[in-house]
């Protein structure tokens, strides 16, 4: 989902994207938009996803205005990217794209276009 929303997003020119498969809460200040990506284990987010959503609270770290977005893939009830999505907007006043992209198991073709529709909807955004 990552590498369709990266790919997605990497349509809109001067748009810089970069893919990481974990950040540190003090590089975030460096981005227009956030798409943080939580898959659904126990009707919640991992502790990785949670963990990191702590350490940017803690930290202070100001991501006030910046974009912000949800994907995650599930089995069958998905809350981690509602959850993630909610941290964003009500706690770290980030403006959210609504509602999180949420694929079940894989991402089949179909899926992939959506991901790749959101990577281009969030650089739009970034672009103004
Ligand atoms: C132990 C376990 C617990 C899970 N709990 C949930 C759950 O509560 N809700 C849900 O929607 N999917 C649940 N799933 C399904 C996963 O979200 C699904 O397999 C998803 O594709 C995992 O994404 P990942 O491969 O990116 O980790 C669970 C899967 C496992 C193995």
């Amino acid at each position: 989902m990552a590498k369709a929303i990266a790919e997605g997003a990497r349509t809109a020119q001067e748009v810089e994207v970069e893919l990481k498969p974990r950040e540190s809460p003090w590089s975030l200040d460096s981005y227009d938009a956030i798409l943080i990506g939580a898959p659904t284990y126990q009707h919640t987010m991992t502790n990785n996803i949670e963990k990191f959503l702590e350490e940017v609270a803690f930290h202070k770290i100001n991501l006030k205005n910046k974009i912000g977005a949800a994907f995650g893939s599930y089995g069958w009830s998905g809350e981690a990217p509602r959850m993630v999505l909610e941290v964003l907007e009500n706690k770290f006043e980030m403006k959210v794209l609504k509602p999180p992209l949420l694929i079940k198991y894989m991402p089949d073709e179909e899926g992939l276009e959506e991901c790749r529709k959101l990577g281009k909807n969030v650089a739009e955004q970034v672009l103004g």
